[in-house]
C-alpha cells in the first residue's frame, strides 16, 4: 500500500494490537513489530524463517525512545550518534533490562539505529514506541530494496507492506559492536573509512564478529540461482550463455543478462542498485549467476562482503 498519512496511521495501528508490518528505511525495506511485544516480534521470527538466536535490530525516533531500550550511552557512542543519526549505523549497546530477551536473542546487548527515511520515521512517530525490524526477506535470502520484493517473497504473511519506492542506499546498515573495543560486526551503507575517520581504527576480523551477527554468517543474502564471484572477462564463452552477469561497470558479451550497477563505477551507486540487480538477476531462473569482485574499499567492501556469501551458499 503506498506510504501516505493514512496508511502509515493504519501501520502504527496495527503495530500497536500485536500487528507486523514491512516499511521502507534509507536502506532496505524492514520487517516490523513494536519492541516491547514479544508476541509480535516472535511473528517476525516466524515470517522470516529465521532461527530465533538471531538478534534483531531496533528502530528509534529520537532519544527518549533510544533510552527505553538501551542501559546507557557511553561518549564514545553519542559521538557516532551526532556524527552518522539518523542514518544507516547500527550500534551495539547495553540493552535495558526491561526489553524482551527474544528481541535481543537473549544477548546483554541490543542493536540501535535511527533511520532517516520519513516514512520510517513518521510511523515510529504514530506508533509512538521502539520498533524492532530485520530487513524483511525470508532468512538468508536477498535483502528487498521495493516493496514488491517484500510482497513476492513474503506478501500474503504480513499485515500491511508501506510502499515508498526504491531505498535510496540499497545495502543494510553498518553495524558497529563499542565494546569490549570498537569493532565492525557488519560492513554495510557507511563505509567504514568514515566510521574509522570519525574514531579511529575498527577492529574487524569476521570470524569473531560471526557469533555476534549472524549477517556474519558465511552463508546470507543468497539469491535461489547459484552465484558466483569470478572475472567475467575470465569466463569461456560457452560458459556464460546460460548464465547471467553482474558487473560493476563496463560489458562483457555473450551472457544471457547482463546488469551493470554504474556505468563510471561510481560505489555508491552501484550499492544503490546492488539488491534490485540480484533480485532481477534471480527471477530469471537462469543456471547460474556470475559476479564481477568489487573493489575493497568504501562501499565495495560491504557489497563483497554480501558476494561471498551468497557464492558460499553452493
Ligand atoms: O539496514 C538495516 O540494518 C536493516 C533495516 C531494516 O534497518 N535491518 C537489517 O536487519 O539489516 P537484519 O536483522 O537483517 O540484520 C541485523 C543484524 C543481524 O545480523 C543480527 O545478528 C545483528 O544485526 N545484531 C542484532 N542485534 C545484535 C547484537 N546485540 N549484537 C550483535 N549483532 C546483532
Ligand atoms: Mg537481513
Amino acid at each position: 500500500m503506498r506510504a501516505t498519512g493514512a496508511s502509515v496511521a493504519r501501520a502504527a495501528a496495527l503495530l500497536r494490537a500485536g500487528g507486523v508490518v514491512a516499511f521502507p528505511t534509507e536502506t532496505v525495506y524492514g520487517l516490523g513489530a513494536l519492541a516491547f511485544d514479544p508476541a509480535a516480534a516472535a511473528r517476525i521470527f516466524e515470517i522470516k524463517g529465521r532461527p530465533s538466536f538471531d538478534p534483531l535490530i531496533v528502530h528509534v525516533l529520537d532519544d527518549l525512545m533510544l533510552a527505553q531500550v538501551v542501559a546507557g550511552v557511553s561518549p564514545l557512542a553519542r559521538r557516532l550518534m551526532d556524527r552518522f543519526w539518523p542514518g544507516a549505523l547500527t550500534l551495539v549497546l547495553p540493552k535495558d533490562p526491561h526489553l524482551p530477551a527474544l528481541v535481543t536473542a537473549g544477548l546483554a546487548t541490543v542493536a540501535v539505529r535511527r533511520p532517516s527515511h520519513p516514512v520510517a520515521r513518521a510511523l515510529l512517530e504514530a506508533a509512538g514506541a521502539p520498533i524492532a525490524a530485520p530487513s524483511a526477506n525470508p532468512f538468508g535470502g536477498l535483502s528487498p530494496t521495493r516493496a514488491e520484493h517484500v510482497a513476492a517473497a513474503l506478501g500474503d504473511r504480513v499485515d500491511l507492506i508501506l510502499d515508498a519506492g526504491p531505498s535510496e542506499l540499497g545495502l543494510e546498515s553498518t553495524i558497529v559492536a563499542l565494546e569490549p573495543e570498537p569493532a565492525l560486526l557488519r560492513a554495510g551503507s557507511i563505509a567504514v573509512e568514515e566510521i574509522e575517520a570519525e574514531i579511529g581504527p575498527l577492529e574487524r576480523r569476521p570470524d569473531k564478529a560471526q557469533p555476534r551477527a549472524p549477517g556474519g554468517l558465511p552463508v546470507h543474502y543468497a539469491p535461489r540461482t547459484p552465484l558466483r564471484v569470478v572475472d567475467p572477462h575470465s569466463v569461456a564463452s560457452e560458459e556464460r550463455s546460460a548464465a547471467g552477469v553482474l558487473l560493476l561497470q563496463g560489458d562483457c558479451e555473450g551472457y544471457a543478462a547482463v546488469r551493470r550497477l554504474s556505468e563510471s563505477g561510481d560505489l555508491r551507486e552501484a550499492a544503490a542498485g546492488f539488491f534490485e540487480a540480484l533480485h532481477a538477476l534471480d527471477a530469471l531462473g537462469l543456471g547460474r549467476i556470475d559476479a564481477q569482485p568489487m573493489p575493497e574499499h568504501g562501499l565495495g567492501l560491504a557489497m563483497m562482503d554480501r558476494l561471498a556469501r551468497a557464492a558460499a551458499r553452493r
